[in-house]
């Protein structure tokens, strides 16, 4: 039975198709080719990534769990929250260990998981709501660039951003999203990001190149996202998944490559793709950060840090903070 589950809808379809169209053209338009990460994750999508999470090549959803495990009941005593809102809450599973944290500390009052992906996102939340009796938990559907100031403010509140997503935003979005975030806490509130670490590449590249390749199914989701919503004729066979990392940025790439040139059509933007012999689109970026990089970006968006928890290997990295200004 589900209790206690309020549901904010900030996206509209037609604000969700608005954006898409948007994207597409400027992304599909532009030389060289991308397209932002947000549009892997319709219902098919989310459920690609929970399958990435369990994959063994994949070490950032263990080595956040782990430290979650290790250190959440610090976290809670230090955050001394009652109210957990959970930006790119997904299938809202680490979270577990931090409401446990906190309801082990003190009051916990609240559950806000923020999400793009509306039916995940409902089914996710309803499934905290049945499980935690007395926590009001109340899922809002949004996009973190546009609606961070729409989430309601309840209680004293921790902030999470988990997983590693703030590595999908390239270095002016983080720091325009850390500023709107900076924006939109109070001086009581934290802030908590997990970030995976700057490591050998070789394994970066096998985490995001699985061998069973459902990292390149999640990858191709985004054209069988653009068919459906958009009519095109992307054939998602004729595109090769590729995982490549820039050591320069500090970060992975994502792309989908054709091997020989070929045409789409998008129907509904009267848009029409040509892709070159061996062209690739840019899907996604992944960061991989040091703890002072971290620190350093915080403290940029106004942030100061209260602690920074990170597994022995360097595997990964969650960061608490507060905010300064
Ligand atoms: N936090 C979870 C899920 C990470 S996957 C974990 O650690 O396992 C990234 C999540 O962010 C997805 O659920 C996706 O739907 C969401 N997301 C991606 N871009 C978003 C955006 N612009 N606004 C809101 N949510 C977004
Ligand atoms: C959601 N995000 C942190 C994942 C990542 O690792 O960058 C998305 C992902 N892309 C490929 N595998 C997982």
């Amino acid at each position: 039975m589900t209790t206690d589950l309020l549901v904010d809808v900030h996206l509209s379809e037609d604000d969700l198709r608005a954006a898409l169209e948007q994207d597409v053209r400027n992304g599909l338009g532009a030389s060289p080719k991308s397209l932002p990460p947000i549009w892997f994750y319709d219902e098919a999508g989310s459920q690609l990534f929970e399958e990435i999470t369990r994959l063994p090549e994949y070490y950032p959803t263990r080595a956040e769990r782990a430290l979650l495990r290790r250190h959440a009941a610090d976290i809670a005593a230090a955050a001394g929250a009652d109210s957990l809102v959970e930006l790119g809450a997904g299938a809202c599973d680490k979270t577990r260990l931090l409401l446990d944290a906190m309801a082990a500390h003190g009051p916990l009052r609240h559950y806000l998981p923020f999400d793009v992906s509306d039916e995940f996102l409902r089914s996710a939340a309803a499934g905290v709501a049945d499980d935690y009796e007395g926590l009001e938990v109340h899922a809002v559907v949004g996009d973190f660039h546009r609606h961070l100031d729409r989430i309601p403010r309840k209680g004293r509140r921790l902030v999470a951003f988990l997983g590693g997503t703030i590595g999908n935003l390239v270095p002016e979005q983080r720091q325009r999203f850390l500023f709107d975030l900076n924006c939109t806490v109070g001086t009581e509130d934290h802030l908590l990001v997990g970030t995976d670490l700057v490591k050998d590449p070789k394994r970066i590249v096998a985490a995001y190149d699985d061998a069973r390749g459902v990292t390149a199914e999640f990858n191709r989701n985004v054209l069988r996202v653009l068919n459906a919503q958009l009519g095109s004729t992307f054939d998602p066979g004729r595109f090769t998944h590729v995982a490549r990392w820039d050591g320069d940025r500090q970060w992975i790439e994502m792309r989908l490559r054709t091997e020989a040139a070929q045409t789409v059509h998008i129907a509904q933007l009267g848009m029409t793709v040509d892709f070159e012999a061996g062209e690739e689109l840019l899907t996604e970026i992944s960061a991989k950060f040091t703890p002072s990089g971290v620190a350093g970006e915080l403290w940029d968006a106004g942030f100061v840090v209260d602690g920074q928890w990170g597994a022995d290997e360097g595997e990964f990295l969650l960061t608490l903070a507060h905010p300064f200004c």
